[in-house]
């Protein structure tokens, strides 16, 4: 057998059903993984590059499935404010929160858009990340909701990382439409999706299903227009209040359900007839001090699949690190550290529609890995701050 790179003499997480495999071996062909299995049964072929994993670990490249790392300016001022006693929901009905990084959107520009966000992605990348979710919602309106996606489409060819781009259009009434937010869904529906779908920027459907934000009759007129496009839904659900989001959600058959510390059980057992994975977004828990935990042993009951995601926006989870993540996944929430590693590669895959081809190490799925200076996965959720990956692989290709 002929081979790109083959890389021996590691531990392989692999997040598949056969689960750890100790003293493995992985070749790579074409950007995908062409074997993965213990060393001593690899086929008779050659490489054409062979790494020596000197016994680190290989785990499938991380997935941050939740993420606004596009945006302009920051919120460090609110951040002052919450830490005097104001509310984010106070903070959003006085004209700031969403509205206020909205405005500093539409200033920015594509290029700016493309500056401010690379620094972020690069601290993503260099924790193994190699597939980001980002989503649009602070432009509000066509032009800048299309430099949002555009800009996060380009970063992924900069940088050779995979970017799936969500419209948030439906993320907060825009003040030119303060007063109306149902001729604002209007224009969510009629104009602004139907164009950016036809532009090929959208591969799914997101809102903000909320009491600041939209009902959940509102949230169904933008699923029902994603349905008419054909393009899957997800949804921030149930993050301060329950709004029976998540429910709704998987009557649309969602791919997500995002944050969802107030879902009950019957939103949870009718995320598991849809199979909607349930996103924590521990980052955004932490920074608003909630004190609601997700449901998890709900989740764990009905067998919904949990993602864990950085949430990475400018309000509510300033937050450029998924590993940090897991840890908070792990001490806030009770995550298990195989469940919140499960969280960042295979049930983020799922919470994306990409489980076919990410988020595993299996034959035949992208060549998306890291590699960790690490006894032990677990390790990847105790350290708080310490960042131990030295090597990522994104589909096939080396990149640190
Ligand atoms: O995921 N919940 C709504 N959207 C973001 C917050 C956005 C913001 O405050 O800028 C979130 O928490
Ligand atoms: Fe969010």
């Amino acid at each position: 057998m002929e081979w790109d790179s083959l890389w021996f003499n590691g531990h392989a997480a692999t997040m598949a059903p056969v689960g750890t495999v100790r003293d493995a071996a992985l070749a790579v062909k074409d950007g995908r993984i062409a074997w993965v299995g213990p060393r001593a049964d690899l086929p008779e072929g050659a490489a054409r590059e062979v790494h020596d994993l000197g016994g680190r670990w290989v785990t499938p490249g991380l997935i941050d499935c939740h993420t606004h790392l596009v945006f302009g300016g920051n919120r460090a001022r609110e951040f002052e404010m919450r830490l005097k006693g104001a509310s984010y929901e106070d903070i959003a009905r006085a004209g700031g929160g969403i509205v206020s990084t909205v405005a500093a959107t539409r200033q920015a520009g594509e290029e700016g858009l493309v500056a401010s966000a690379a620094g972020r992605l690069e601290r993503l990348l260099a924790e193994g990340v190699t597939v980001v979710e980002v989503k649009s919602g602070y432009g509000l309106d066509l032009a800048t909701e299309r430099a949002m996606l555009r800009a996060a489409r380009r970063l992924g060819e900069q940088y050779g990382v995979t970017v799936r781009t969500t419209c948030l259009a439906a993320h907060a009434v825009p003040p030119e439409f303060t007063g109306r937010p149902d001729a604002y869904i209007d224009l969510v529906c009629e104009e602004i999706l139907p164009a950016l779908a036809a532009e090929g920027l959208v591969d799914a459907v997101d809102a903000f299903c909320e009491r600041i934000a939209f009902t959940p009759e509102q949230t169904a007129r933008v699923f029902d227009a994603a349905r008419r496009l054909n393009l899957p839904v997800k949804l921030h659900a149930d993050q301060l209040s329950d709004g029976g989001g998540a429910a709704l959600a998987a009557r649309y058959g969602a791919l997500s359900a995002d944050h969802v510390e107030h879902t009950g059980e019957d939103g949870v057992r009718a995320m598991a007839e849809a199979g909607t994975v349930a996103v924590l977004l521990p980052g955004a828990f932490y920074t608003l001090r909630e004190t609601k935990l997700p449901p998890v042993e709900l989740f764990r009951k009905h067998g919904v699949p949990m993602a864990v995601a950085t949430d990475c926006n400018p309000g509510t989870s300033p937050a450029v690190s998924l590993l940090l993540m897991l840890n908070m996944a792990c001490t806030l929430f009770r995550l298990t550290p195989q469940e919140a590693l499960a969280g960042v590669t295979r049930n983020a895959a799922k919470a994306l529609g990409m489980a076919e081809t990410h988020g595993t190490l299996e034959a035949g799925k992208a060549a998306d890995f890291a590699v960790w200076d690490v006894g032990d996965p677990a390790e990847l959720c105790y350290w708080l701050g310490a960042n131990p990956c030295v090597g990522v692989v994104r589909g096939g290709m080396t990149r640190s």
